[in-house]
């Protein structure tokens, strides 16, 4: 079975993005296992405001691999993504029904909280940024309490630390 990975980046106090969506704080001096896990997956899945911040930063993200948007408006605005409303049955036929490599869960709060609430959220993988900011979108939005194992974590000589937890069964 295929595996949903939320691979993520949060501030001490776990934000993952200032309140209007900018991800200036995170650091881009380095790559933070960014590419290792790139390699791992074939599909990425994520919220429409997720997507704009995306599209900021390169005309096509995520272009060589499958991606899906979920919206609750989906149109053909962009080729090389699906955009889709059922966030819970699309997750699900992808990780039960289809062959590949691990899914990357990108984010951002609304989709990482539908998902974990549907015990969707495989793995979570967290850059925590050695930064309060006070103030944010947190990495989740009222959710149910779910149980994670840590399984691997790596500290950078700059304060950032990456942990790796999979989810415990209920
Ligand atoms: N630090 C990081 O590593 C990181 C990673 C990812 C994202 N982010 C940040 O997170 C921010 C976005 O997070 P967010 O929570 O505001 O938005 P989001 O989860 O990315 O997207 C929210 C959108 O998803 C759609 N949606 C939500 N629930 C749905 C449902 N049940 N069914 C169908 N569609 C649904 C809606 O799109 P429509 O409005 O089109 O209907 C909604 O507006 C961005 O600013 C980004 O920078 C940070």
């Amino acid at each position: 079975m295929r595996k949903v990975k939320l691979f993520i980046a949060s501030s001490l106090d776990c934000y993952i993005a200032r309140n209007d969506g900018s991800v200036d704080w995170l650091f881009t001096d380095g790559d933070y296992g960014y590419a290792k896990f790139y390699d791992s997956i074939d599909t990425v899945i994520m919220g429409r405001k997720t997507y704009e911040t995306a599209l900021k930063f390169e005309e096509h993200p995520y272009k060589d691999k499958k991606c899906y948007v979920f919206t609750r408006n989906p149109s053909e605005k962009y080729r090389n993504v699906e955009f889709v409303s059922d966030v819970v049955g699309v997750t699900k036929s992808l990780v039960r029904s289809t062959e590949g490599r691990d899914i990357w869960l990108v984010g951002g709060a609304e989709i990482n909280s539908v998902l974990l609430d549907a015990g969707l959220i495989h793995e979570i993988i967290v850059a925590v940024h050695p930064t309060i900011l006070g103030r944010g979108i947190p990495m989740f939005n009222n959710v149910k309490q779910a149980n994670m194992k840590l399984v691997d974590l790596i500290r950078y000589d700059n304060g950032l630390v990456q942990m790796h937890y999979q989810l415990m069964p209920c």
